[in-house]
């Protein structure tokens, strides 16, 4: 009986010896070893000036070239079609905005991209400046230059059918446009 007891005891003893030894460990731990979480390092104040050598926010008025494709024309291109064009394009470009369910003919599939008013960049261009003429495409004169090409440049990243124009056309041509 007596035996059993010691038995019992010496295991209760030496698993409560290995949690105080652990327990230790972990505080010890804790304390002197894990640095723990800095919260400062993710505050980021919206209103601070940019960090030095970071990227200055895009600035489409000082885009020099803006007949030329770059990421940046190409992302501020997406924020034009969202807020003018994704209602009859279609969020995604495939034709299918809610505005433009019930219009005859129905806003292009610029993803699929058969186009009535001609291929590339500067038939795009005319389009934007004219609209077309016998449906709700309107004409987009209104528009800076800037933002026209910019959202062409969007229509042309995610087009299948993607314009074949000569840079140098295109130079030329975006010279002389309106
Ligand atoms: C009110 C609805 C509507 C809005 C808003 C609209 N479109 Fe359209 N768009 C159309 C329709 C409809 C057509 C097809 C007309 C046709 O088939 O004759 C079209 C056609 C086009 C085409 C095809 C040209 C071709 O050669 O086939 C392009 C490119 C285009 N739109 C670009 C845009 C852009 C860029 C915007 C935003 C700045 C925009 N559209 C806004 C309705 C719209």
């Amino acid at each position: 009986m007596s035996e059993n007891r010691d038995e019992y005891n010496r295991g209760g003893m030496l698993a409560f010896a290995f949690c105080m030894v652990f327990c230790l460990a972990f505080f010890i731990y804790l304390v002197a070893i894990n640095k723990g979480v800095d919260l400062a390092e993710n505050v980021v104040d919206p209103n601070a000036p940019a960090a030095e050598g970071a990227a200055p926010a895009f600035d489409i008025t000082k885009v020099a070239e803006p007949w030329v494709s770059t990421p940046e024309m190409v992302t501020y291109g997406k924020k034009v079609f969202m807020t003018n064009c994704a209602m009859c394009h279609g969020n995604e470009g495939k034709g299918d905005g809610a505005a433009g369910a019930a219009l005859n003919p129905k806003p292009r599939n610029l993803v699929e991209g058969k186009w009535t008013q001609g291929e590339g960049v500067i038939a795009h261009y005319n389009v934007l400046l004219n609209g077309i003429k016998g449906s709700s495409m309107a004409s987009y004169a209104h528009f800076k230059p800037a933002d026209r090409w910019a959202v062409i440049h969007y229509i042309d990243s995610i087009t299948n059918n993607k314009s074949k124009d000569d840079p140098a056309k295109v130079a030329e041509f975006a010279k002389t446009a309106k």
